[in-house]
């Protein structure tokens, strides 16, 4: 039997192979509360503009608010005959109210249809996410707050550099998670239109308004080119980039928060809560979230490349290749989802151990730079003479197997004789970081500006 929806000119069924190629109830019945929210406010239109009468509209919207409670509640049979969520929400609603329900469709397309659905489930998407960065963001200004003039390695090459504080390290992922906040948020302005009455592509000639179905949906506005607005997936695709970066930046603290877990390194202990334990070894606590939040940039990037490949060298308007838009948008969300919680977690919980970053921001002869500075500002030395001098002090106290601070005033003034023991205050890692006071720089006066700043920012 050929399909009821539209089946007119078919006079067999599809191949069993057909359906299942073809059908996408298995994954866009994700899109059922706008597929419902869509077909109401179309509904609606319909009556307002005089196209069918108020009381089909009325027994259309009230139906479909009956389907959406079956779904809501699990009561729903699914059909994978009848392709996707579109056809089945209106099959249940011929079930349901009769003859109106065939009225429905007027003025409009599936694939107008599914390009709003979609649309809404994306905005709905970057609000969960800017919802979990805000979260993310808190905990981290928490952690910022609590360690503002804690003292620690700085690396590069992840060899020790200079020291920094704990709060400046913090604050540096709030930037990163800022900006994720800020694409999200671009992202919302420029999708929020409506492709509501592009019908299938050519628009209709039905007399619809489309700014009371776009402003009825929450949309600014209906889009502006009916065929643009049924092959439009860069809303999708803006998400997936935002996404992709977002797990980028969380990849990159997730590492690091494996590294400095590690027995090596002991500058954080992450809680039994994040942690998992091994069935073999009994001493192991794994940053098991911190490795999977690492890992789950594949997938998000990895949906990222898959819908931009999809949608490369597609003719306008809409091919069928569009329908393979929503499976790697939803993982993908599911997983950001699921890394920002899980990270926010972590970071709520985690303890900075302020002994082993203490004991570690001044080992690596971290402060060569500070004395290579002093030899500047108080002997007057050209950096670079300063530079090759220090250098040779480094060679010295690593010859003797000791930290800059511990070399003799003597062993100091066999390399250079004018050095004096006033050289002892810049050694220090607490002198160190307060010193570097230059905007943005790491002195706890300015990581402190830094978090006011961005708790005025955000609330
Ligand atoms: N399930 C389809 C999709 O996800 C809905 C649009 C179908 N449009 C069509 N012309 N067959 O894209």
């Amino acid at each position: 039997t050929s399909n009821q929806m539209w089946g007119g000119r078919f006079a067999a069924g599809p191949d069993a192979i057909m359906e299942a190629i073809n059908a996408s109830i298995g994954f866009d019945r994700r899109l059922a509360a706008q597929d419902i929210a869509g077909s109401r406010a179309h509904a609606a239109m319909l009556a307002a503009t005089g196209i069918i009468s108020d009381s089909d509209a009325e027994a259309m919207r009230e139906g479909l608010l009956t389907v959406l409670s079956e779904i809501e509640e699990g009561r729903f049979e699914f059909s994978t005959a009848l392709e996707d969520i579109h056809m089945n929400v209106e099959a249940r609603l011929k079930a349901i109210i009769g003859d109106p329900a065939g009225r429905l469709h007027t003025g409009r397309s599936r694939n107008d249809q599914v390009a709003t659905d979609f649309r809404l489930w994306v905005r709905d998407q970057l609000d969960a996410t800017e919802a979990g960065l805000k979260a993310l963001i808190g905990a981290l200004l928490g952690q910022a707050e609590a360690g503002a003039d804690w003292v620690m390695p700085g690396f590069t090459h992840l060899q020790t550099a200079q020291p920094v504080t704990w709060g400046h390290h913090m604050m540096a992922y709030v930037e990163m998670f800022a900006r994720d906040l800020g694409r999200v948020r671009d992202a919302r302005v420029r999708m929020n239109e409506c492709p509501l009455g592009a019908a299938a592509l050519a628009g209709t000639s039905f007399p619809i308004d489309r700014e009371m179905t776009a402003k009825e949906l929450g949309f600014d506005r209906p889009s502006a080119n009916s065929l643009d607005a049924v092959s439009d997936r860069d809303f999708a695709l803006e998400f997936l980039g935002a996404a992709s970066i977002c797990a980028m930046h969380l990849s990159r603290f997730a590492e690091e928060l494996v590294i400095w877990s590690s027995a090596q390194f002991r500058f954080v202990a992450l809680s039994d809560r994040f942690s998992t334990g091994s069935s073999i070894m009994p001493q192991k606590k794994n940053p098991d979230a911190a490795e999977l939040i690492r890992a789950k940039i594949g997938r998000i990037f990895g949906a990222n490349v898959a819908l931009m490949t999809v949608m490369k060298g597609l003719p306008l308007a809409y091919s069928k290749d569009m329908q393979e838009d929503k499976e790697q948008v939803f993982d993908a969300a599911d997983n950001l989802m699921l890394a920002l919680a899980a990270m926010e977690g972590m970071v709520r919980d985690m303890a900075p151990q302020r002994a082993a970053l203490e004991a570690a921001a001044g080992s690596g002869f971290s402060t060569a730079t500070d004395l290579a500075d002093w030899l500047v500002r108080v002997l007057g030395m050209p950096f670079r003479e300063a530079h090759h001098v220090t250098g040779s002090l480094v060679a010295k106290a690593e010859a003797k197997g000791c930290d800059l601070p511990d070399l003799s005033l003597e062993e100091m003034q066999s390399v250079h004789g004018e050095i004096d023991a006033s050289v002892y205050d810049v050694l220090g890692v607490h002198n160190s970081v307060a010193s570097r006071m230059s905007y943005g720089g790491t002195a706890p006066e300015q990581v402190r500006a830094q978090i006011a700043r961005w708790k005025e920012v955000l609330t």
